[in-house]
């Protein structure tokens, strides 16, 4: 029986086998894996023993249809080329580089690919995955994977060209939002007698309750505003800084972003 492969056992990696061994969609002894560094795998073997964890990459490819690439943008080429020969009309490749087109891949892989776009927010199985198929994925397949990762969040099928600005909203944001609030601890920390640990407990069980008004309470963004800014009181004043202030900065920020993945997708492009 064919096995699901993973290669690469990085950060994102971890998040996703591991969620979906937590989250129990799919089992232990289903799972074949290689890595660069071996050693990085006895924690995942020494809590799953029925794991198989193979010698090289080209030993995965051979015993999975399902092959997930977990390696880093620049890594997805090398190991494209080493695994190709190996592959077989059913193997389904599976990668996480929002930069590298499914044109690119491709070129070098002439069969099933999906290109998905995890969250680190997956590692408590929440958040968002975008995924997209080539046309080569036949339905069963695409609403397996699918269903992989409504295991560990949500997941929602895009077009490629909503990949972009998908993954700053899905994959980078949770970087943006800690960032964003951890500013706004610090001001409020200098402005009050908490000390900064203080205060990012209370900013941070702020951010969790707030997440859950708006997604488990289904309050929306406005309705929730309105509730706690009442006519002529003090949020809606500051309200009034952050409508002036903040439009121009994630104007900014988008602007940046998106000229960053042209400029990384036109240097894949180049190599492919
Ligand atoms: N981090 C995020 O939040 C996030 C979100 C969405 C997408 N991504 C994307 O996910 C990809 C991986 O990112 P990451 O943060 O997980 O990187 P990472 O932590 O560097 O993990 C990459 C893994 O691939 C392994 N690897 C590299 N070359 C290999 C090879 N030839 N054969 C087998 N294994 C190999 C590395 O081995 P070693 O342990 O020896 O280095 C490492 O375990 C990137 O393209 C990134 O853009 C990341």
């Amino acid at each position: 029986m064919k096995k699901i492969g993973f290669i690469g056992y990085g950060s994102m990696g971890k998040v996703i086998l591991d969620g979906f061994l937590l989250s129990g969609i799919i089992k232990p002894y289903e799972v074949i894996i290689s890595t660069r560094t071996g050693s990085k795998l006895d924690h995942l073997k020494k809590e799953y023993p029925e794991i198989e964890i193979a010698q090289n990459n080209t030993v995965t490819t051979m015993k999975s249809d399902l092959l997930f690439l977990m390696v880093g943008t620049s890594d997805v080429k090398k190991v494209l080329v080493e695994i190709n020969e190996f592959t077989s009309k059913n193997t389904h490749i599976v990668y996480i580089s929002v930069a590298l087109t499914i044109e690119n891949v491709n070129r070098i892989f002439k069969g099933k690919i999906s290109k998905v776009m995890p969250s680190l927010t997956s590692k408590v199985l929440e958040g968002v995955t975008l995924i997209c198929h080539n046309s080569a994925v036949t339905k069963t397949e695409g609403e397996y994977l699918n269903s992989l990762f409504n295991s560990i969040g949500i997941f929602k099928v895009i077009d490629e060209q909503d990949f972009d600005v998908g993954a700053d909203i899905t994959s980078c944001s949770p970087a943006f939002i800690a960032q964003i609030f951890m500013e706004f601890a610090k001001t409020a920390s200098m402005n009050s007698g908490f000390s900064i640990e203080e205060t990012e407990e209370m900013v941070i069980k702020t951010l969790y309750g707030t997440s859950k008004l708006l997604s488990d309470g289904n309050m929306g963004f406005d309705n929730l505003i309105s509730s706690v800014a009442t006519k002529g009181g003090i949020t809606e004043e500051g309200l009034k800084v952050l409508d002036e202030e903040i439009p121009a900065t994630f104007n900014k920020l988008f602007n940046t972003t998106i000229k960053k993945h042209d400029t990384i997708k036109n240097e894949l492009k180049e190599h492919y």
